[in-house]
């Protein structure tokens, strides 16, 4: 056998080329998606909106956010008394006895308005004398913390509730303070600093 018939005997062993064939959907499967789909529609053309659209209030994400240190709209005295001072002063406004004084009946709280903005505003530390007990704590400082509206809404609150019946402080007031004592860097120390103001 000659070279060429040998390569010639080669060809004519190989196996066609494999090709990709395809194997179509079945017709059942077409006819039962296409009645499934025809019936879907026709029930979404046939059902009724039960629901109003117009039922809801038409608010929108945007109106629920509410804006942190939010200079308007009104500030609950109670929630910020709940959030920064119950902790110490206790939902009584009791305080804790020989540890945190009590608001309720304070001398403090119930004098000067613009003694109690100066105590919230800075803080104190060094002793004080509170319906006739020297109490020896500290009490924070809240002029980063709260805003004016927050310090006249939480004192507001202090000042009538607990059986106190104070008058209102008003945020100006605070503002007002709040500036007058700006360059302050420290708490109050106690009776020898806010003795002379009450
Ligand atoms: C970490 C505890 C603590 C927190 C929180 C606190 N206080 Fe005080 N507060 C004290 C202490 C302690 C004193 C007394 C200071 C001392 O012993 O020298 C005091 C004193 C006072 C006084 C003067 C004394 C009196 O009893 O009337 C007022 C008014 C007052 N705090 C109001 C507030 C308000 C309002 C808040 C919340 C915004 C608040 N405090 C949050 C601990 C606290």
């Amino acid at each position: 056998m000659s070279d060429t018939e040998q390569e010639l005997n080669a060809q004519k062993r190989e196996m066609p080329e494999p090709v990709e064939g395809s194997r179509p959907i079945p017709w059942v499967v077409l006819v039962i998606v296409g009645a499934v789909f025809v019936s879907a529609l026709t029930y979404l053309g046939m059902s009724k909106q039960v629901n109003d659209p117009s039922i809801g209030d038409h608010r929108v994400a945007a109106d629920f956010v509410v804006a942190k240190g939010s200079t308007t709209g009104p500030v609950d005295g109670a929630q910020v008394y709940a959030a920064q001072c119950v902790a110490c002063h206790q939902a009584t406004g009791a305080g804790l006895p020989g540890v945190f004084p009590p608001l309720a009946g304070s001398e403090w709280v119930l004098g000067k308005p613009s003694v109690a903005v100066q105590i919230v505003l800075h803080g104190i530390d060094g002793s004080l004398t509170v319906k006739g007990t020297v109490y020896k704590g500290q009490m924070p400082t809240f002029k980063d913390k709260l805003s004016d509206k927050e310090i006249a809404a939480v004192l507001s609150h202090v000042r009538s509730s607990f059986g106190n019946q104070a008058g209102k402080i008003d945020d100006a007031l605070v503002k007002a303070q709040r500036a007058a004592t700006q360059s302050h860097e420290k708490p109050w120390n106690g009776d020898a600093e806010l003795a002379s103001l009450k």
